[in-house]
């Protein structure tokens, strides 16, 4: 049995509660102070309204005005949204006297449950927001006669045919956990310096993705971006070998990189790692395919006038939707977010190669948290999705020891692609080389490339060299294979 869902109106959030809340059910949104309760209730009722449901905000704390005007500001219609105002009124601080006899709660809770049972039978909502219900217990003598009255109050609303969000101020020192007992579901939003996140604990009768998701504020309200999950995408996918369109590159890796596969092309500053990896680019925009460079290093421009000099037409690989360079500036994402991104890239514009430049700028980019397992994550999603990746990877040195990658990267490759320079008779050159290769044998030798206005161009096998793996390699005798 399918149980309806409702849209909570936030994209991420609908994905991490597998389609949304379940319908005529209550959940709790717990959190600190300015960790956006607020505004995710404010998203759950415009949803509400979007789709032609009454929608009730009873607001037992902060001023419906003030509610209202902030709500305006991060673009929410609230006109259509009925509030139901309940916070302390200025009258309240005057007449104080008037508890003599009687405790505040018992003088107060009878009006407040009043209008309360006014508003719901004259409205008849489909979605009711209480925020929060922290205030409540303030109107019970104890945590008994709370818990009863919050059980009661609920049970009301949902036998009004209504799905209910409350919210409740946590703390440590003012636990939450009968909320938490009472209702379907839990929904903890936490901020922190490291930047703000939302889980969940509970969700009676469905599935959830379980963890810490990225939770941005922003000027459009809350965006949520689920955490990757690598096991329930998979897509079919032909195994097959895709062309570099350079007959001697093909020859060195024994026919191309294969689909759904994980290269690392590295190699030191300038030599050629962007453009190599814009090449297979270039090659797959001829079969009609689309790609996406993510720059944290280059600015677009440079990128584009850069590959332009070397006969890649990126700029007509843009035009036609065949190619996407996006820069991604640094501290701007959490991995989460970033992993949306591309997330959107391969599932809605069904992208196939999409390339890192550089790892490095990625792992500062994405500050703090473990760069390995991260990348590994994205790599084996896109693996599964049948993308093909290209990680392009600076190494420190120009010459001299040869490592593959400085940054414990290597074991997510399937195949590693060098680049180096080379002295050779007293003349800088550069030469191609595989390291690695899962799925099939490789070249052993490696092979002058070059790059020039017609665009990359490599040589034959440079058999006769020796130690290629050090700076300075020997030949073993002088004769043609060196040109
Ligand atoms: N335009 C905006 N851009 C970025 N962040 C914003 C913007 N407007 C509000 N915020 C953030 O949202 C927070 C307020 O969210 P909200 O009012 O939903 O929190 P809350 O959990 O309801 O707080 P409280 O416990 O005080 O009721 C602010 O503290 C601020 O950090
Ligand atoms: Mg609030």
């Amino acid at each position: 049995m399918n149980l309806a869902r409702l849209s909570t109106g936030i994209i991420g959030f609908d994905e991490i509660l597998n389609g949304g809340f379940i319908s005529k059910r209550a959940y709790l949104v717990r959190g600190g102070p300015g960790c956006g309760k607020t505004i995710l209730g404010l998203h759950f009722l415009s949803a509400g309204i979007s789709n032609s449901e009454p929608s009730l905000y009873i607001s037992l704390g902060e001023p419906v005005e003030q509610i209202k005007t902030n709500g305006a500001m991060l673009g929410f219609d609230t006109k259509a949204i009925t509030f139901l105002d309940l916070s302390p009124s200025a009258d309240f601080f005057t007449e104080v006297q008037t508890y003599d006899i009687f405790s505040p709660a018992e003088v107060e809770r009878e009006p407040t449950t009043q209008r309360i049972i006014e508003s719901v039978e004259s409205l008849k909502p489909k979605r009711v927001l209480i925020d929060s219900m922290t205030q409540f217990r303030y109107l019970c003598t104890d945590d008994f006669q709370f818990r009863k009255q919050v059980l009661s109050f609920i049970r009301f609303l949902l036998n009004a045919d209504a799905t209910v969000v409350f919210t409740s101020e946590s703390s440590a020192e003012a636990p939450d956990d009968d909320l938490q007992f009472i209702s379907d579901g839990v929904i903890h939003l936490h901020n922190s310096l490291e930047g703000r996140n939302i889980s969940i604990t509970k969700f009676r009768g469905s599935d959830f993705i379980a963890g810490l998701h990225s939770l941005r504020v922003t000027s459009q309200g809350i965006k949520v971006a689920p955490k990757l999950q690598t096991k329930l995408l998979k897509q079919e996918f032909i195994l097959e070998n895709i062309s570099s369109g350079i007959p001697e590159l093909d020859e060195l890796l024994h026919g191309g990189i294969e689909r759904g596969t994980v290269t690392i092309l590295t190699g030191p500053t300038g030599v050629g790692k962007t453009t190599l990896g814009l090449q297979f680019m270039k090659e797959a925009a001829g079969r009609g395919e689309r790609s996406v460079i993510y720059t944290f290093e280059e600015g677009e421009e440079t990128l584009v006038a850069r590959s332009q000099a070397v006969n890649i037409p990126i700029h007509a690989m843009i035009t036609n939707g065949n190619l996407s360079v996006v820069r991604v500036e640094p501290l701007h994402l959490t991995h989460d977010e970033f992993a949306n991104q591309v997330r959107h890239e391969v599932e809605e514009n069904k992208t196939r190669i999409v390339m890192i430049d550089s790892v490095a700028g990625y792992r500062l980019a994405m500050s703090g948290a473990d760069l390995a397992s991260h990348l590994h994550a994205l790599c084996k999603y896109l693996q599964n999705m049948g993308a093909t990746v290209i990680l392009v990877n600076e190494t420190e040195n120009i010459t001299g020891d040869f490592r593959a990658t400085e940054l414990g990267i290597s074991y997510i490759a399937d195949n590693i692609i060098f680049l180096r320079y080379l002295e050779i008779y007293g003349e800088m050159q550069k030469a191609i080389g595989v390291l690695k290769k899962r799925l099939s044998n490789f070249e052993k030798t490696l092979r002058e490339i070059e790059i020039t206005r017609y665009g990359i161009k490599l040589g034959k096998p440079l058999v006769n060299l020796r130690k290629i793996l050090s700076g300075t390699p020997e030949w073993v005798e002088k004769n043609d294979n060196t040109k």
